[in-house]
């Protein structure tokens, strides 16, 4: 565990840097500090492993406050990639993913071993890359080489400051993806810095955002969209960028609220009466405590009509639904399963809040494509 208490940094003549932050990062978790240029986020991963002093507030990892640490083994401790990664370009690519593990004394065979395991986890074939030199791999494979060498001597927390923002589009998705599953699978504390709030998006468990050395809001992506704490926050995310995060709009954004209900004990014809004078197709079917029970459809009503006495007799179970904390790609993913395209939305109680239709997410897609191109 990672703790700020109210961390500042001042530089000569009183600016601050970093004004009084403090937040908690869980072990294994991954962090994502974000912020317009010059609001404080390097400095305050820098103040991390004490590559930069801080001047007030207590940093303490697992308890234990940073400055009781000595500073170089601290260092040692916490893997560090940064931009332009800093590879010695006379040393060959295993003895920069070396460089850790030799400070520390660990024996020839044991780090020869750990270079192999960590080239073929960042995914470079180490029969190639090995021996070869820094200058002789591209931009991407030289980052690779990067997160390697951070996590060569097996640190709890790895600092990442904007490690793929040199990097082309399509190669920044990659590592992006690939980082994200190797965090999954090694369950590293990340501190990862980045000023592109796709990435914070994609790779953030948490996502803190920072202005002017101050911490604004620390929260899930999902959070931040839907609950920005300061108007400069929604600004700096920007609505559009739920588009291209269908897992971020929640079904609640989207779903057709005013729906029309019938008991279970209604008879066909008042049925049928209402889906004419509401023109709708489909009744969703409530008990008294406007729990969900099923849909009955128009159609059934009439062809029906002579042979029951309530709608209960022809009342389909309405499943698939989903919970109204769910998101629009759940409900993407289930319309074609959805009887009559329609998915009811509950609440926790299993009230019937909404209905998302294939008519409804098509609209809220577009409507969000049309307010993309608005912004661009
Ligand atoms: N040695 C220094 N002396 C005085 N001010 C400094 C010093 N180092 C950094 N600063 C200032 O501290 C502020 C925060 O810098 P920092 O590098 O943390 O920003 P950042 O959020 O990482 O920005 P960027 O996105 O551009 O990397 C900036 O205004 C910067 O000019
Ligand atoms: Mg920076």
């Amino acid at each position: 565990m990672l703790k700020f208490e109210n961390v500042t940094k001042t530089y000569d003549g009183g600016f601050k840097a970093v004004d009084s932050v403090s937040f908690t990062i869980k072990e294994g978790e991954f962090l994502v500090l974000i912020g317009p240029s010059g609001s404080g986020k390097s400095t305050t991963m820098k103040m991390i492993n004490r590559m930069i002093p801080h001047t007030s507030g207590t940093i303490s990892i697992n308890g234990e406050d940073i400055n009781s640490y000595n500073a170089a083994e601290l260092r040692r401790s916490i893997g560090y990639v940064i931009q332009q990664i800093g590879l010695f370009p006379h040393y060959t690519i295993e003895k920069n993913i070396a460089i850790v593990p030799q400070l520390k004394g660990w024996n020839k065979k044991d780090i020869q071993l750990r270079v192999i395991e960590l080239l073929e986890l960042v995914g470079l074939d180490p029969k190639i890359y090995a021996q070869r030199y820094p200058k002789e791999l591209s931009g991407g494979q030289q980052q690779r080489v990067g997160v390697a060498r951070a996590l060569a001597s097996n640190p709890d927390i790895i600092l990442m400051d904007e490690p793929f923002g040199a990097l082309d589009p399509i190669t920044r998705d990659q590592l992006q993806a690939e980082l994200v599953t190797l965090q999954k699978k090694l369950k590293k504390t990340i501190v990862f810095v980045t000023h592109d709030m796709d990435e914070a998006l994609k790779m953030g468990d948490r996502i803190a955002i920072m202005k002017d050395g101050k911490l604004l809001q620390l929260d899930t992506p999902e959070k931040l969209l839907h609950e920005p704490s300061h108007g400069f926050v929604e600004e700096f995310i920007g609505k559009h960028r739920i588009i291209q995060n269908p897992e971020l709009m929640l079904v609640l954004d989207i779903m057709a609220e005013k729906i029309v209900t019938t008991s279970p004990h209604q008879s066909p014809e008042k049925a049928i009466t209402l889906t004419r004078r509401r023109k709708i197709t489909n009744l969703i079917v409530v008990d008294d405590d406007d729990k969900l029970l099923g849909i009955v459809s128009a159609y059934d009503l009439i062809k029906k009509l002579d042979s029951i006495e309530t709608i209960e007799e022809i009342m389909v179970p309405a499943e698939p639904y989903l919970l109204d904390s769910a998101s629009a790609k759940d409900a993407i993913i289930m319309i074609d399963d959805a009887p009559f395209g329609m998915i009811p939305i509950v609440n926790k109680d299993h009230k019937i809040m909404g209905l998302v239709t294939r008519g409804s997410l098509l609209s809220a897609m577009s409507n969000q494509w049309t307010e993309t191109e608005d912004l661009s």
